[in-house]
């Protein structure tokens, strides 16, 4: 943690942790007619460890397409970055471990490049930051805890090198359509012209296949979820007893995503100390906690076109399950 210290830039301090943000976000959320919690907040310490659990499971395959697609194509990815220097920028990196892919072949090409990776969750940029260092000791990181708007609205203002941006793991599909196009413009505007951006979207398939993903056998999808309470009552001194509340996960074909919830087993009412006030709950009432949007490649194309992108490729696993897109900036 002392070198993940000096490496990583807070741009919001706790943003998550001292209340306010989440506090507020909790308060809106669970006082909506359609209860949800913003799925950005499951990703504590814990959370994201547990994340990193879920990419292992046998039954979660995006991770496991990607990292074949990023395997066979690293070179190939290398080659549009050519001599000049770049900022490598992961958005929502995680613990990076397919990054770390890219890392190796840019550094062996001798391709000259600072590494910046952006997440909400400190804990994991300070993991990828001490993963890193033994392999990677020459290596320029500045880690940014700060949600993607803000690392955007940063990049936006240190942008003078060209951008190599990463959007991988489907993080993407978190947005809805809508949400997905604001952002992707957003970010296409605080880029330069002729930036590039490789963006991993999860595609539709057969819905057993999606649906088995987010119901592991293990229990891992359902603790992850329940992790947002866990957090309501450690940091907000909620009185969830999580033992009432059963995550549930399935496919909407009309809307094209795996929708994710937490069903309250009983009707009860819970108090939550830092909000002051207590929220009702019916029997059966779903809290929503991620939506997981899947897409047709017509779709992805579409998207690039809509936010100021045009395609320079697709690349895709061996199953054509998963596509890693490279979109440059218009
Ligand atoms: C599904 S994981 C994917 C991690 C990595 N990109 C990968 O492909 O393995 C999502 C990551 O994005 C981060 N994240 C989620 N919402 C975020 C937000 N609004 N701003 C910044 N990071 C976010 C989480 O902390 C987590 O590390």
């Amino acid at each position: 943690v002392r070198l993940a210290e000096s490496k990583i830039e807070i741009i919001e301090p706790k943003q998550c942790r001292d209340g306010d943000n989440f506090a507020r976000a909790v308060e809106r959320g669970l006082s909506a007619e359609n209860k949800s919690l913003p799925c950005k907040y499951i990703y504590d310490e814990r959370g994201s460890c547990l994340f990193s659990e879920i990419m292992n499971l046998p039954e979660y395959y995006p991770t496991r397409c990607e990292k074949e697609i990023l395997t066979r194509y690293r070179s190939c990815l290398s080659d549009y970055l050519g001599d000049e220097p770049f900022h490598l920028v992961d958005l929502g990196a995680g613990d990076g471990r397919k990054t770390k892919l890219l890392l190796r072949q840019f550094t062996n090409d001798g391709r000259k490049f600072s590494f910046v990776p952006i997440d909400i969750s400190q804990s994991s940029l300070e993991c990828m930051a001490n993963d890193l260092e033994p392999e990677f000791c020459d290596l320029k990181l500045k880690g940014l805890v700060a949600d993607y708007f803000k690392g955007l609205e940063y990049l936006s203002h240190n942008n003078r090198e060209r951008n190599f941006v990463l959007f991988l793991g489907s993080n993407i599909g978190n947005f809805n359509r809508e949400e997905s196009r604001e952002f992707l413009t957003g970010l296409r505007n605080s880029l330069n012209d002729g930036d590039l951006l490789l963006i991993g979207f999860d595609l539709k398939k057969k819905t057993s296949v999606m649906v088995e993903a987010y119901n592991d056998s293990a229990g891992i999808s359902a603790q992850f979820n329940l992790n947002l309470l866990n957090r309501i009552n450690g940091e907000l001194g909620g009185e969830f007893d999580l033992d009432t509340f059963k995550y549930y996960s399935n496919y909407e074909a009309r809307q094209g995503a795996i929708v994710s919830c937490l069903l309250s087993t009983r009707k009860q009412t819970v108090f939550i100390d830092a909000l002051d006030r207590e929220f009702d709950f019916g029997k059966w009432e779903p809290i929503h906690t991620e939506s997981s949007y899947k897409f047709g490649i017509e779709q992805v194309h579409r998207l690039a076109r809509d936010c100021g992108f045009e395609i320079e490729d697709d690349f895709f696993d061996s199953r054509r399950w998963f596509v890693d897109s490279l979109w440059r900036a218009r």
